[in-house]
């Protein structure tokens, strides 16, 4: 039997989506409370799974060290992984946008300072615009930089809206959509076509069943 290797982001969307194979049929080991473990193998060995920091799965999957992944939206985009993007899960779901301090008005007579985790999202955005800015790449807490004047506007994830609100700042614009996604390594896609499909029609339903 081919194993089907399965990376999975770290934190709450990785446990619902393990959940979710487990309900499936693709049952996983028992986990002990502060499971350290970074890799989960079935007993039957179907299939493994690896706990990956979510804007790393799609690195894993694109270069054959898991045959497939879920990966967020956001990732695929400003990454661009060579990938099959087989399936929308329907789950994680938030918005890339523009955020600023309520009061912001864009002077365009200014280069827009952008901070961001995602400057190719946001230059592709503003290009499209044919908006000058100056991209500040941060890794995170990127609600401080308007506040701080580190920059005039953020492009980020937003959720529930809460980290914007809580640091008075609001929503501006709507860049995309965003939510979580099956991807597959190309070559895994064709050489493990069977027990990848499994996988997918697994998900599929239990996701259509969860909507
Ligand atoms: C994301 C994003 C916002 C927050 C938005 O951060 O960068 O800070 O979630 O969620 P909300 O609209 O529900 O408040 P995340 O938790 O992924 O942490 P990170 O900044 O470390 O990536």
């Amino acid at each position: 039997m081919k194993t089907v290797n399965i990376a999975l982001p770290k934190g709450r969307l990785g446990e619902k989506v393990l959940k979710m194979l487990d309900d499936a049929g693709f049952s996983c080991p028992e986990t002990k409370e502060n499971d350290r473990r970074l890799i989960l193998e079935s007993a039957d060995g179907s299939v493994r799974y690896f706990w990956v920091k979510p804007s790393d799965v799609a690195i894993y999957v694109e270069r054959g060290a898991a045959d497939i992944g879920i990966a967020g939206k956001d990732i695929l985009l400003e990454y661009s992984p060579d990938v099959y993007e087989l399936l929308d899960l329907g789950i994680g779901v938030c918005r890339m946008a523009v955020a600023a301090k309520k009061d912001f008005r864009d002077r365009t007579d200014k280069t827009l300072r952008v901070a961001t985790k995602f400057p190719h999202i946001a230059t592709a955005y503003y290009e499209k615009k044919g908006r000058d800015i100056d991209i500040i790449k941060l890794n995170g807490s990127i609600e401080l930089a308007p506040i701080l004047d580190l920059s005039d506007v953020i492009v980020d994830i937003v959720e529930t809206g809460t980290t914007l609100k809580e640091n008075d700042l609001e929503p501006k614009e709507t860049i995309v959509p965003i939510s979580a996604r099956l991807v597959a390594n190309k070559a895994s896609f064709k050489f493990k076509n069977e027990q990848v499909k499994r996988v997918m029609d697994a998900l599929s339903k239990q996701c259509a069943e969860k909507r």
